[in-house]
């Protein structure tokens, strides 16, 4: 039987150079009042929300800054600041961010009713309904929450962050402007590059990978593998800071097409738990979960060595494909300096019953894994990075 599947995206994206004049346009078009701006301290102080300011300011509309926001929000942080929202009577919104700030903005987007708040999306994420319409500009490649239909809290009850997936939460405008990520730390840039990276191998080796998730995830690996290194490293390498702007995107769609694996699902308690960012808790757990689920996926990583190895490598065989696409991402992560296990964040041994409690109440996550986690399969693989 042929599978079935679907793909939902907003209703316009602009790419490349000094896209972020588009605003002006669809202010002026959507007749639009008041705009409410989300974005947070980091961005402000790097001076990146003026030009998103400036094509505001414009199309003649009035606005108020929301940026009380820290990084990765609770579920009651990303509450506060909608009824902020509430208050502002805006009709637009407009968010410049990464990850932290578009997942509220989105959640803002379908909260100005009083029926519902977080909490009760958190139980039933089926209520949410789009009140107001949004602009998403991505400052960070990424984790592509600028085109998922996701937005994820940290719900410190459960030691654990959540994700809040309803299709009323999909942007209608997106603008990927290259000069949002021309001067990401490479800190930043390596974390959420490499939560990009997870995003499109996690999606292309899920049980759920279909005609339209394939295309957008091999795309963004052939990018992500082929870029990252430079668009971290080299502040002017430009090119490649654009094409993992567009892959961060591209990961983005085969997570609304397809979905991510145990790597999230494993990672999430890290996050909940040990406050660990969302791209290094992945990270860490990349190498691990992907070597586990390799004599699955062999297959799978053999077809990513065809699509993204473009010198001469001399692999043939299926075995040897599948090794070097491993040994690739594991060598990115550690070039990246980015931690490899626990240690640092003072995880300690008798910590691993909890972590695999936590892990293995992601479900949602884990029926997507070509190979079946196990409680012991999860300590394992949790052990492995202590
Ligand atoms: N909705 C989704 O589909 C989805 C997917 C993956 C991750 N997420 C969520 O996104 C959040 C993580 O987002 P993130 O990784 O983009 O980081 P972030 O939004 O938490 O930002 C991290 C820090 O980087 C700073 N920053 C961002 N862009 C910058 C720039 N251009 N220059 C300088 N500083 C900058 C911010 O001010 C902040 O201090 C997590 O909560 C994660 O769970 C959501
Ligand atoms: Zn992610």
């Amino acid at each position: 039987m042929l599978k079935t599947y679907n793909i939902k995206m907003p209703h316009a994206v602009y790419g490349g150079e000094n896209t972020i004049e588009n605003i002006t346009t669809i202010l002026k078009n959507g007749n639009v009042k008041r705009v409410a701006l989300f974005t947070d301290k980091g961005i402000e102080d790097c001076g990146l929300l003026s030009l998103t300011e400036e094509a505001i300011k414009a199309a003649e509309v009035d606005y108020y800054v929301l940026n009380d926001l820290p990084p990765e929000p609770t579920y009651t942080d990303v509450q506060k600041l909608v009824d902020q929202f509430k208050a502002s009577g805006a009709d637009m919104i407009v968010a410049c961010g990464g990850g932290s700030v578009m997942d509220t903005a989105k959640l803002a987007s379908v909260l100005v009713t009083d029926e519902y708040g977080v909490k009760e999306l958190l139980d039933d994420p089926g209520l949410a309904r789009k009140c107001v319409p949004i602009v998403l500009i991505p400052t960070t490649a990424g984790t592509g929450a600028e085109v998922t239909p996701n937005a994820i809290v940290g719900v410190p009850e459960k030691e654990l962050k959540i994700g809040i997936v309803n299709e009323n939460m999909i942007a209608d405008y997106v603008i990927l402007d290259a000069r949002m990520i021309k001067n990401l730390p490479r800190k930043i840039a390596a974390a959420t590059g490499v939560d990009a990276l997870a995003h499109c191998v996690e999606c292309y080796t899920s049980k759920k990978a279909n005609a339209f998730s394939d295309l957008y995830a091999l795309e963004g690996l052939d990018l992500i593998l082929n870029n990252i290194m430079a668009a971290c490293d080299d502040p002017e390498a430009m090119e490649a800071k654009n094409r993992m702007q567009i892959a961060a995107y591209y990961g983005g769609l085969a997570i609304t097409a397809s979905g991510t694996t145990a790597v999230h699902a494993l990672s999430y308690p890290l996050g909940g738990k040990y406050h660990i960012s969302h791209g290094v808790s992945n990270a860490i757990m990349l190498a691990p979960v992907m070597r586990f689920n390799e004599p699955l996926c062999r297959d799978k990583f053999a077809a990513i060595y065809d699509r993204c190895v473009h010198t001469d490598q001399n692999c043939t065989t299926t075995e040897e494909k599948s090794a070097y696409i491993l040994a690739w991402m594991e060598k990115i992560v550690k070039d990246l300096d980015i931690p490899t296990n626990l240690r640092e964040f003072g995880v300690a041994e008798e910590d691993l019953d909890g972590l695999v409690d936590a892990g293995m109440q992601v479900q949602r996550l884990l029926v997507n894994n070509m190979r079946e986690v196990t409680p012991a399969d999860a300590r394992a693989l949790y052990q492995e990075i202590m």
